[in-house]
């Protein structure tokens, strides 16, 4: 997968992409991520990306041309297509579902904003969707395109080294996770629960299930009440 991020701040991104899980899905040549500065599409001597809004108001506004150079350059670099994600507070709140989808793209176009965001006229006619991170303001969109970089591409095929993980991850079965227990067995801490030494792996199974819904249950009855629930989750909430 290819996601290019459209920023005036491309070492932020680079120096995220660069670690950890996300890093080594690059290394592995799962997962590549590009950056491009619409400072490099400005005209004038100043390198301008910014306006001030027709009408008043405090903050200044990125303007088109930049915007729409970059977006064009950024599109017609592979011959797939690619949607473009503007990054903003006014978007649609970004859920596990939303990163699957993403994760399952050739190409993602993420575009960040800085001031006080961009011409409207980018939004309607230039970006296919916007997407919030959550309801707090951020200084830019950088952080939250380094959200989608790190959750889309740890979802990779091969980029974890546990195929299993992704696949126990809390909000896949729209369920909080279940609590995880290693080595010491006892210690000042508390003990792991013996059901997880049983070796009854069915049992190991239930109880997990059971830790899972009970924890979405006291700490996320909003997710509980989204999911349908079989015989066996209620069964469990129930005990
Ligand atoms: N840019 C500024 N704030 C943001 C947020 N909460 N989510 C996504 N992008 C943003």
């Amino acid at each position: 997968m290819r996601i290019d991020v459209i920023t005036l701040f491309p070492e932020f991104i680079d120096s995220c992409a660069g670690i950890g899980v996300v890093g080594r899905a690059q290394e592995r040549g799962l997962l590549q991520v590009t950056t491009c500065n619409p400072r490099d599409f400005a005209t004038d001597n100043h390198r301008t990306v910014d306006g001030r809004p027709f009408g008043g108001g405090p903050g200044m506004l990125m303007t088109i041309g930049p915007l729409r150079d970059a977006i064009e350059s950024v599109k017609s670099a592979t011959a797939q297509s690619a949607r473009v994600v503007y990054l903003s507070p006014q978007g649609a709140r970004l859920t596990q579902e939303k990163v699957l989808e993403f994760a399952r793209m050739d190409r993602l176009i993420l575009l960040c904003g800085r001031y006080e965001g961009v011409d409207e006229r980018v939004l309607e006619k230039l970006v296919d969707e916007e997407v919030s991170i959550g309801d707090y303001v951020l200084s830019g969109g950088e952080l939250a395109a380094a959200v989608v970089i790190d959750a889309v591409g740890r979802l990779q095929d091969g980029a974890l080294n546990d195929a299993q993980s992704a696949e126990q991850d809390s909000f896949t079965d729209g369920l909080l996770d279940c609590p995880h227990y290693t080595r010491p067995v006892s210690d000042a801490l508390g003990d792991v629960p013996e059901i997880l030494m049983s070796g009854d792996h069915a049992m190991i199974r239930r109880w997990r299930r059971k830790q899972a819904l009970g924890r979405s249950w006291l700490r996320r009855p909003d997710l509980l009440a989204r999911v349908s629930l079989d015989d066996e989750a209620r069964a469990l909430l129930d005990e």
